[in-house]
């Protein structure tokens, strides 16, 4: 393995990796976050469909309008390390909440919920490397290249910590009645489908709006990667400077990225890290193993 000369700037906190514009105070004190019975996380590894999903649950609980002009979903649905422990528990009831945490790290109530979104790592470690390369005062690597970020996803050294250790202890959980597991391809090879699943796991409140035929059209019209990329720039979340957040939203993107040999390392690491655990199937059609 070969070093890579730039690699992004994080700010290391006991062992963690945190954008460098995150107060590390924030950090920890989401660690000590208590989860209350009637929160619902959305919990992913960085990349595969977070956003997505928060703006998929704003309008499930605003009976499919979409987050206004000038609203940061970032702070309707907040990410748990970014704003801290004491901002997520003064939200009002039912609570919503992002996070990149590990299983081990999520905040545990045996009545909250947890929904999971897994994406496969080729297409992740794109979207990854944008994202880090995109964010400047986060990461300084304006000028990384897909190479270097590559070497750093691979390795674990990158904020999300370890890809497969992420997903492996939820892919673990995805029995479990207050885990709902899903991945970025089913939703965006289904997305009515998805919707309705995560109304039905939220809760009869939520199933019951998606019955309403207008309100789930309504919050599938909104919620395509169409409109929330037209819509970006609108609402007020902090976006890199040049390259967009909601920004090519295929399966797939890894073919025009990937060398031969970066493919055969993934997917060997891919092989080796979820052998007998049926991660394999999740992505027949964008990991072909064998
Ligand atoms: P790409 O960089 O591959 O385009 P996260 O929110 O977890 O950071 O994930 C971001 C990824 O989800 C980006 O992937 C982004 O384009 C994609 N995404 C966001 N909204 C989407 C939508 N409505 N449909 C499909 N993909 C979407």
């Amino acid at each position: 393995m070969i070093e890579p000369q730039q690699k992004p700037r994080y700010k290391i906190y006991q062992g963690f990796r945190i954008p460098m514009g995150f107060p590390v105070e924030h950090f920890e004190s989401a660690l000590n976050y208590q989860a209350q019975p009637g929160d619902a996380f959305i919990v992913t590894y960085p990349k595969c469909g977070t956003t997505w999903t928060q703006h998929i649950i704003w309008m499930l609980h605003h009976n499919g309008q979409p987050l206004p002009v000038g609203k940061d979903i970032n702070l309707e649905i907040p990410h748990l390390e970014e704003v801290s422990a004491e901002f997520v528990a003064n939200l009002p009831d039912p609570r919503f909440i992002k996070t990149h945490f590990s299983y081990e790290l999520t905040p545990f109530h045996p009545e909250a919920k947890y929904i999971y979104v897994a994406r496969n790592p080729f297409d992740c470690v794109v979207s990854f490397y944008y994202h880090t390369k995109g964010f400047v005062k986060h990461y300084d690597f304006a000028a990384g290249t897909f190479e270097q970020f590559f070497e750093c996803f691979i390795r674990g050294e990158v904020d999300g910590g370890d890809y497969f250790d992420h997903l492996l202890a939820w892919y673990d959980r995805k029995a479990d009645k207050n885990v709902l597991f899903l991945t970025y391809e089913q939703m965006k090879a289904n997305t009515r489908q998805a919707i309705i699943e995560i109304a039905d796991f939220l809760g009869p409140e939520y199933s019951s709006k998606v019955k309403d035929g207008e309100i789930l059209d309504r919050i599938l019209h909104h919620s395509s990667f169409e409109q929330m990329s037209q819509n970006q720039s609108r609402w007020s979340s902090k976006r890199p400077a040049d390259i967009p957040f909601i920004r090519k939203g295929q399966v797939g993107d890894w073919q025009n990225h990937f060398s031969e040999t970066q493919k055969a390392r993934l997917l060997k690491k891919f092989i080796a890290r979820t052998a007998e655990t049926g991660i394999g199937q999740l992505w027949p059609d964008s990991i072909q193993i064998g």
